[in-house]
Parts: C-alpha cells; structure tokens; sequence
C-alpha cells in the first residue's frame, strides 16, 4: 500500500493501475468506509482512499478543529482492506495560497444539510471535484448515509461531464440500527443509547410507508412523535422528499428519502432511509 502527500506523488502512483475505484474520506475509519473501499477494490481491482479533514465544509461554529483524527489507525485498517493507494494531503497541498475557485451545483444543494449548514455543499462540491482531478478514478464510492451529497456528487459529474462512474453503497449500522459515523465517538455511553432514536424514528416512517402511507406530511408528523420520546434529542429537521430533487413530498408517488438531523447534547447526526 503506498501513503502519498502531494499531488505530484498521486499522480505517479495512478499511473500504475487501469482500473481504479476511489473512496474520499475524512478518516477515523469505520466499518462504513471500509465497506465502500472493499466494494471498489472488488469491483475496480484497486482502490484508492483519500484522507482529508476538508476546512472549506466546515461552518464557523462547526467541529473542524475536533474532528477526530487518527492515521496510523486508519493507515492500518486501510492496509487490512486491501486499499492500494492512499492519499493524505496537508491542507496547504489543496487549498495553495490564492485558492478561489467554488463549485456551486445549484438548487439540491439548499434544503436539508444545505439550509443548516450554508456552504457545506460548495465546499464538499469543490474538494471532491479536486480529488477527481488528482486521483482520475474510473469509479467513486460514496455512501448512503449522506444522501444529500450523493446527489449534489451526482449532480455535478454529470453536469462538469467528469469521465467517471459515480457508485452509491448502503449504510452500515450498528447492531441496534445507529448508523456508523466518526462523529459516534463524540457520544458519552449516556447520548449513545439515545442516538438510537435516529433510526427508530425512520422504521416507524419505513413501516407505515410498507403499510400503505403515502401522506408525506404524516411520515413527517410519525417520526417527530418517534423523536419527541427522547429527551436528549432535539431535532434540526425531518423530511420526507423527492429522491432526486429533495423537495419536500405531500404525496408519495414513487419513491421517497425519509431523512433527519437531530442534535444529542452538541453532537449533530444524521441518518435516512429510502422507501
Ligand atoms: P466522511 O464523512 O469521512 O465519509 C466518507 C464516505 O463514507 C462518504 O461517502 C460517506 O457517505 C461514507 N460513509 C460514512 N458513514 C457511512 C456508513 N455508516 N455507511 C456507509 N457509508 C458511510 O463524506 C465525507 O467524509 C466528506 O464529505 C467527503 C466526501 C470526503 C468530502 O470531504
């Protein structure tokens, strides 16, 4: 497994494979990510990883600065999964002084994380468009867990014509439905029994949903009941939307995403399930 700082180095190193699947990451690793860099490298024959703690997705008030980090852990778990190539940017390798370009992929990027979280999408947007650039995969992995971006990702490989195959994997969870995150680990044991909730309160939609519910605004209305049970929950929002353009949904016609922000004492997750 290679371990490579800079562009230039990345560079070299794609020039070895035909092939490559490409899984962008933020690191402290989980069963999640490592999901998706099996996936690539069954299904490309070598898989890239890229670790980076992007700045420019991060509000002001966010948790850049704690997010937590671990690389010889992760460059462990990575070696484990069979990953070939790994790169590890320094801030300053991405963003050089005088960096000013943004993509802006326009109308999905604003409900939902879009609208708590303004400018996350640009910045996820723009460094992934680099990662692209640098690492020239014939597939990218991303998972389900964070819906939005797999649609804002789609959205501008298809719009910018990038020569790439963009791949969508499901949500690896805990035994008792909590979707793996890095950000679990800001949990006390306390907050970590409530962050079930989460997943509960996106069955109890996924049940009437299978039961014949097609009122968006009643699969809305069941999961806030669902949430207000957990007192250590306070909820930033909850949706029943449009796959695709993530409107908000009054009647289900084909499909929909159940999704959900919710804040455990100062810990934001999010979790969602297609029905
Ligand atoms: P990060 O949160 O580290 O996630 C990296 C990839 O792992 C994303 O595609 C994410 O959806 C996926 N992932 C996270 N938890 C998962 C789970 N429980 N099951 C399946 N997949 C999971 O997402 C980012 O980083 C960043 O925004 C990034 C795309 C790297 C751009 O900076």
């Amino acid at each position: 497994m290679q371990v490579v700082e800079t562009i230039a180095a990345m560079r070299g190193a794609r020039h070895g494979f035909e092939g490559l699947g490409f899984v962008p990451t933020m690191g402290f690793l989980h069963q999640g990510h490592l999901s998706l860099v099996a996936r690539a490298k069954a299904e490309c024959g070598a898989a890239a990883v890229s670790i980076f703690v992007n700045p420019t997705q991060f509000g002001p008030n966010e948790d850049l600065a704690r997010y937590p980090r671990d690389l010889p852990r992760d460059l462990a778990l990575l070696r484990e999964a069979g990953a070939d190539v790994v790169f590890t940017p320094q801030p300053a390798e991405i963003y050089p002084p005088g960096f000013a370009t943004a993509i802006d992929v326009g109308p999905v990027a604003d409900p939902l994380e879009g609208a708590s979280r303004p400018g996350h999408f640009s910045g996820v947007a723009t460094v992934v468009a680099k990662l692209f650039n640098i690492v020239q995969p014939t597939r990218a992995y991303f998972g389900q867990k964070d819906a939005q971006q797999t649609v804002v990702i789609r959205r501008m490989a298809r719009d910018l014509d990038m020569p790439l195959e963009v791949v969508v994997a499901p949500t690896v969870r805990e035994g008792d439905g909590l979707a793996m995150s890095s950000r679990n680990t800001y949990l006390s044991p306390e907050q970590r029994g409530a962050a079930t909730v989460l997943f509960r309160a996106l069955s109890e939609a996924e049940r009437r949903f299978a039961a014949g519910e097609r009122d968006g605004e009643a699969l809305r209305r069941a999961m806030l009941a669902v949430l207000a049970q957990e007192p250590a929950a306070q909820v930033d929002y909850v949706s029943v939307a449009d796959p695709d353009t993530l409107k908000e949904l009054q009647r289900i016609e084909r499909g929909a995403l159940a999704s959900m922000a919710v804040r455990i004492g100062a810990t934001r997750l999010i979790d969602n399930l297609l029905l």
